[in-house]
């Protein structure tokens, strides 16, 4: 028995050292090891010995099957360590090669425009204020004094949803929500995007507006003035010339349009300000009486002026960009230009 023992075992390892890949393990294991291999064969011949030498013999079989074991163990490493070497000899790392362009990411130039003119206002104490995109005719036209088949209503050809409903075509449907919710004093700015049924290169159907309003007792023109002034100067340099033009708005009286030194020609006269020297940049006014009453405020007691900022002028005066529209093809050769 212990000679049959012996001869297995040598078997095995003359075996074991051909072993050269992890299939042929696998089967030599399966042969020795396994439920019907060899060892297993062996253990059950013990019982045609007699029964007081079965310990004996079950121990040198056992000795036997565990040096196997550790054999195949340090061969399993041999073979792992075999692998790794064919891998990286395989493998070359050619290091001259040119990285892979990762592309980065950045602000869009409108929101970097209108993250600066937000900051500028959040800085002279104006809250921000969000609103739907998708408005009531009551809160885009009606309250801020635009009823129903008024002519008014001719300067923003709007996209109707339904005959309530409208993608709205100005953010000052803002200031109808911001008075309707908030107790005066009340100092809003309130951007977003705006629609109209526009399009040539200095229009676009979306694009975006920056509506201000401020309501409090007393206020009046000359905080207008004051505010405005200052922050055209903030966003442009103090050498910027501000200019106040009488015009109308429904929901203003009296109302303004607001021009400054053109950015290009700094006021020469230039194509982009049609030799004006000037740029028209926002429409203001006093808050109508009418639509502060709309609003549930005493037009006796408050008074107010409100703004509202096309950002999109700003933007391709900003960087000097010949279409507007560009500014929302998405084109990443031009986006990427604008740092
Ligand atoms: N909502 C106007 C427009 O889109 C701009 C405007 C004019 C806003 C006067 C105002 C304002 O708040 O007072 O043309």
């Amino acid at each position: 028995m212990e000679d049959n023992v012996k001869e297995l075992e040598n078997q095995a390892l003359k075996e074991l050292v051909k072993v050269n890949d992890f299939k042929s393990l696998s089967e030599f294991k399966v042969k020795y090891l396994g439920k019907q291999g060899m060892y297993t064969a062996l253990l059950k011949e013990m019982k045609n010995i007699p029964s007081d030498e079965r310990p004996k013999f079950g121990a040198i079989i056992n000795t036997s099957r565990q040096k196997i074991e550790n054999i195949i163990y340090e061969t399993e490493e041999r073979l792992n360590a075999q692998e790794l070497e064919n891998k990286l000899s395989q493998q070359k790392i050619d290091i001259t090669e040119p990285a892979k362009n990762t592309q980065q990411g950045q602000v869009h130039p409108l929101y970097k425009v209108m993250n600066k003119i937000i900051e500028t206002c959040v800085e002279m104490g104006f809250t921000v204020v969000d609103g739907p995109e998708i408005e009531t005719d009551y809160y885009n036209f009606e309250a801020l004094n635009i009823p129903k088949d008024h002519p008014a209503r001719d300067m923003q050809d709007s996209f109707y949803i339904t005959q309530n409903l409208i993608m709205r075509s100005q953010t000052s449907a803002m200031q109808i929500r911001a008075m309707e919710t908030m107790k005066p004093p009340i100092k809003i700015i309130s951007p977003g995007r705006t629609y109209r049924a526009d399009s040539d290169a200095t229009h676009s159907p979306v694009f975006h507006q920056l509506e201000g309003l401020v309501v409090d007792e007393n206020v009046s023109m000359i905080d207008l003035k004051a505010i405005l002034t200052q922050l055209l100067k903030t966003l442009f340099g103090d050498n910027t010339k501000i200019r106040f033009r009488p015009s109308f708005f429904p929901f203003t009286e009296p109302s303004v349009e607001v021009d400054a030194t053109c950015p290009m020609c700094g006021g020469k006269g230039c194509p982009r300000c049609k030799g004006s020297g000037y740029m028209e940049l926002l429409g203001a006014g006093m808050v109508n009486p009418t639509v502060l009453e709309n609003c549930g405020i005493d037009s006796k007691k408050y008074s107010g002026f409100a703004f509202g900022f096309g950002l999109d002028r700003f933007a391709i005066i900003e960087y000097k960009v010949p279409s507007i529209k560009m500014m929302f093809e998405n084109d990443i050769k031009f986006l990427s230009q604008i740092k």
